[in-house]
This record gives C-alpha cells, structure tokens and sequence, in this order.
C-alpha cells in the first residue's frame, strides 16, 4: 500500500471506526465516565492509566504519556505503516480504499464541494439576514420565536424565487457549473439540459456533518405548498441516511451529559436549542437509520425520542429504538401531550416542564408494553403470544448484555411465564428457525404478506412508469410501506422524482446502498404489470385493505382510546373494507364477519 490517500477518507474512517471496539480487541477495556480505561500496552504498569475516549477518537496514556489516534494507535501497537493501518481498519469498517489513480483529484473534488456548499450558506444567509427578499422569511421565524442569534448561529437562509439567482451568484464568484450541481444545489433540466437553482422560494437549514462543515440543506416553504420540505439529494458529500442534523453543536453538550434526545425536524431542534436544550439531534425526516444511530452511540449512552404520538410517530419511535439498543444505547421514550411536537411543547410551557417531561420519560420496552396492552386482549392466548413476539423483536435487538437480561425478565413478567420460556422463544426467533404459529399470527403474517406483495408491484410499477410515483404517495400517505426496504427505496424515487430525474432504475442503483441493490433488480424483475392503471388501483386498494383489517383486528382485541366507541369505529371500518374490496379491480371477495 502505498502513495496518496485523500484526507477525507481518512476522517470519514476515522468517525467511522468505533476506537473503543478496535483498541478493545488488544487491551481490556472498563468504561469510566466518558472514557474507557485499561493496562496500557506501550509500557508495563498494574494499576490502569491507558484511557480512550471515543467522543474526541483518541488515546491517551497517563502513565507514559503515549496518545494518539486510532491510526497512531495501529501503527504503533501493530507495526503498520500508516497505509497498512488505514487499509485494515478500512477492510473491517466494509470500506472499499479509494482508487489510488486520480486521487489527488477526487480529493480536490470534494473539497470543492465542500467549498460550493460553504458559499452557498453564506449567500443564502445573507439574503435572509440582508433584507429585502428576505425580510418575510426573517419575519416568518421571528413568528415562530427564533431570534437573530439562533438565526446567526445555525446560519439559517432564505433562497430566492428565481430561477438562477443563486447560480448566477455562484458563476460569478467564480464556482464551475459541475460543481454546482454535484453538490445538489442545482437540478438539471430535462427539457434542455439548463441548470436551476434546486432550492428556491423557501427558508434553508444548512445540514453539516459531525465536523461542522455544511454538505447540504433542508428548505421548508413559508406557505402550504408541497413539498414542505425538500432536502439535498444525496450527493457524493451529503447521505441522508448518515447524517444528524445538529450534531456538530450538540455533540459536545451530549458527550458531557452522556444523554441525547432526538426530535423529529429541524423546528424542533431550533426550539429546543433556542430555550437552552442543547444536547438535541434530528435525523433528515425518518426514522433514525442504523448509521445514524451507530453515529449517536458514539456520544450518548442514553438517548431520549420524542417522536409524534401518531401511528407514524410510533413506527418510527420502534424502528429507531430498536437500532439504538443494537448501537448499545439506552432508549427511553418521550410521549408529548396532544399531538404536540417538542417545538409546539416548549413554547407553550417553557423549559422547566419540557425537563420534567423528560424526567418521566419511559422505558423503550415499557412503552411498548403500554401499548400493547392498551391494544391488545390480552386474556386471549394467540394475542398474548403476539405481545410476546412484539417484545422479542425489541429484545433481540439488544446488543448491551444487562440490558437484554433485564428486558427478558420484563418480557416474562408481563406475558406471564417463567423467564427460560421467553429465553428459549428467543433463542429460536434469533435462529430463524420455524415457530408453532398461533392462529392470530398466522393471520397477521398473510395479511403482511399480500401488503408486502402489493407493494412490490406498486414500486415496480413506479419503476416502469415514475409519474405513478407521487400519484402513490398520494394515495397511501405519509407512511406508504410497511417493509423498511420498501420505504428506503421508495423514499429514494420520491426525491429522485422531485430532483426531476427521469431514470429512476439508475437513479436508485447511485443513490441506495449496496445491500438494497438486489430488491432494486427483485423490482425490476416483476413484468406481469400491464396494464399499468389496474396494477395500481388493485395494489393499493390491497394495501389499504390490509390496514384497514389490522385496524379491525386491533379494535376488536382492545380498548382502544382513539375517537368514536370501539362498535362505531368497527362499523365505519367494516364499510369502507367492503367498499374497497367491491372496488378491487378483476376480484370480488365475500366478507367473513
Ligand atoms: P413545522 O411544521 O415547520 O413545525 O415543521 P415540523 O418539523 O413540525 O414538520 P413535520 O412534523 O411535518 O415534519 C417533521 C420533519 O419531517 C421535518 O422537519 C422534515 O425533516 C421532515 N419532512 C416533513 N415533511 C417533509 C416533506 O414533504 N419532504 C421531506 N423530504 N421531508 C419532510
Ligand atoms: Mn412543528
């Protein structure tokens, strides 16, 4: 291994290298405070002065003063030479080294990236701060209770109306075009191939990485046109699914306090932060990814969500929850008060009861016991054993030992059996091997099953034709697919859509990850597709269907506190079941009761 390494890769495998995991493989590691502690390996010694703290990436030795990186760390420890560290560390991270040939120039290629989105949140915070055009926009977040320092400090913008305004501005300060829009901040029209301005007419959150510096934006309008937001599409830069929003000024108050919360948009944070919350991070508008929650567990050992209580909310509470106990953390959650988010919570009652709602935050596992027993009936054994079921999926995603033995035992006592049945439940649900289904689960995984396969056909359909693609999210919501592949390569079509691509095939290749490369080509696969108006109204009739049956489940094991009495909502339920199957395109189905 030798010759040029770019820099960036060097301190994206450097973020991306859990120090403690690597370093622990050769010295035994303790956790104290924010460190972990341990013999040192570079001289001998019998009480323990090597100390690493993974929220700066360094080590360090009290005793004989050796420190470093995790570079200095392999060389040293392991006789490497720089490259052959980086190339191992690299070859554990799964990241492929970059090509030796040009480099030199892809590194100068980034860094002008970095350079165009520099000067773009410098250009659009003037506008926003200068006056004129941006008065309303400076206005609006006045409205909203943000004030000039907060605006100075998270150098909020504002993008003007036209067309190439920006990019004229840009040309002129002497930024190439390529740049330009490799760095997402302009689209390419299809018509005649002009460059535009991609953000135009809205109020911009600079989005920058853990470093600080800015790889992309998030644009809300000041009105109620669609979409609300509109982020940066993935750029060589800028990865949506990797990225916290204000984790670059939040990590050090989240190291410190060990604790993070994690809100769902960029209002919320603003808020927070504005009324001295400061430990506050938000993904880009999904649930928390695995790599964002790897990211978090780099700071925090115990994480606060405070998601929307809406169905929506939930999914994504669970979904992020569960890859926060795989990252290590503790997950508690937050439930705010009627249908408020932090930002509306904070507002309204100030700091004091925002810390005390905190303070009664619960558990992630309780949590989801409360709603399953508020959903439940539970006197029935099948639903019992899908609330145990419901639970494992959350236990077996534990990565902390004490945190799944405890979880177990919770498990246990709220179905009621002795803890080595849960464990042996588990054991098998981890070993993938085939369960007794009971007859409610039998019926939930069928129902699951034909919302999965219509969904595939919704998403080859999409495929095929894009101009399905908005006509989908329409009809399906906020919360279109069930499977998480399904809704990754989904969001990508929609931003694709919206970016103004028009070969979504290629467009999803570039901007997934590998590991969904093989759904893309499942997708691509389906051909019993015509004619393409059918396939649709049949798929997401089928898919709504399958809700609206989940719905009914639910109603009828439970209590359900939501609006009209359970017999009302079952009735209004069971018309609009009937309706959509009447409607079912080439299919008619008679109703059990
Ligand atoms: P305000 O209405 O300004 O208070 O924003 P909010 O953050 O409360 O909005 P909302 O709860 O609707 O959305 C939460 C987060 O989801 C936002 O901050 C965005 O990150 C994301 N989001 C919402 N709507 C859209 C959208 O239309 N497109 C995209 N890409 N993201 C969205
Ligand atoms: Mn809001």
């Amino acid at each position: 291994m030798a010759g040029y390494l770019p820099d960036d890769f060097i301190d994206t495998l450097r973020e991306q290298t859990d120090i403690v995991e690597v370093i622990g493989q050769y010295v035994e590691l303790r956790r104290r405070g924010q460190s972990w502690v341990g013999l040192c390996p570079f001289h001998t010694e019998k009480t323990p002065s090597f100390t690493v703290t993974p929220s700066r990436d360094m080590f360090k030795c009290f005793g004989c003063g050796k420190g470093g990186d995790i570079y200095s760390f392999m060389m040293d420890h392991q006789q490497l030479s720089f490259g052959q560290a980086v190339e191992q560390l690299a070859g554990r991270a799964g990241i492929p080294m970059p090509r030796q040939t040009g480099a030199v120039s892809d590194d100068s290629g980034r860094k002008r990236l970095f350079y165009a989105n520099e000067f773009a949140g410098q250009y659009y915070h003037g506008l926003l701060t200068g006056g004129k055009g941006g008065a309303k926009a400076l206005d609006y977040l006045k409205k909203r209770g943000l004030d000039e320092k907060l605006i100075a400090e998270f150098e909020l913008g504002w993008a003007p109306a036209g067309r190439d305004e920006f990019k004229n501005a840009a040309l002129g300060h002497g930024i190439v075009e390529d740049d330009l829009v490799s760095a997402g901040l302009l689209g390419v029209s299809e018509q005649d191939g002009k460059k535009f301005d991609r953000f135009r007419n809205r109020l911009l959150f600079p989005i920058r990485d853990s470093r600080g510096r800015t790889i992309g934006f998030g644009g809300r309008v000041l009105d109620d046109s669609l979409p609300k937001y509109l982020n940066t599409s993935d750029t060589e830069l800028f990865h949506k699914g990797e990225v916290l929003f204000g984790l670059d000024k939040a990590r050090g108050q989240i190291s410190r306090e060990s604790t993070a919360l994690v809100v769902e948009g960029y209002m919320d944070l603003l808020s927070l932060w504005q009324a001295g919350v400061r430990n506050v991070v938000a993904p880009l508008g999904t649930a928390l990814t695995s790599g964002q929650a790897r990211l978090l567990a780099r700071y925090a050992k115990e994480v606060f969500l405070l998601y929307d209580a809406d169905r929506a909310g939930l999914k994504a509470t669970f979904r992020g929850g569960d890859g926060l106990l795989a990252a290590g953390v503790a997950v508690r959650v937050v439930t705010l008060p009627g249908g408020q988010d932090p930002d509306d919570y904070i507002r309204a009652n100030g700091r004091e009861k925002f810390e005390s709602l905190l303070a009664g935050a619960e558990d992630l596992l309780e949590r989801k016991i409360e709603i399953l027993k508020r959903k439940l009936k539970l006197e029935v054994v099948s639903q019992r054993e899908l609330a145990a079921d419901k639970c494992l999926e959350t236990v077996a995603r534990c990565s902390n030992e004490l945190v799944r033995e405890l979880y177990m035992q919770k498990t246990a006592e709220f179905i009621g059996v002795p803890q080595s049945v849960i464990a042996e439940r588990l054991r098998r649900v981890s070993e993938g091997a085939p369960r007794r289904k009971s007859g409610a689960g039998r019926s939930g995984d069928k129902a699951a099953e034909k919302k999965s396969t219509s969904a595939g056909y919704l998403l080859a359909l999409c495929l095929r034709n894009p101009e399905y693609i908005e006509r989908v999210q329409e009809k399906l919501g906020r919360d279109p697919f069930e499977r998480e592949n399904h809704e990754r390569v989904f969001e990508a079509m929609l931003t694709a859509w919206e970016d103004g691509v028009r070969n979504i095939g290629e467009a999803l290749y570039t901007n997934l990850p590998e590991e969904l490369h093989p759904e893309i080509a499942r997708l691509r696969e389906i051909d019993d597709l015509e004619p393409a108006g059918e396939v649709f109204d049949r798929a997401w009739r089928k898919i709504e269907i399958g809700r609206i049956e989940e719905r009914i489940r639910a109603v009828i094991g439970g209590k359900d506190p939501e609006g009209q009495s359970a017999r009302e909502e079952l009735k209004t339920l069971r018309d609009r079941l009937v309706n959509l199957q009447r409607e079912l395109p080439g299919a008619c189905w008679l109703i059990k009761n």
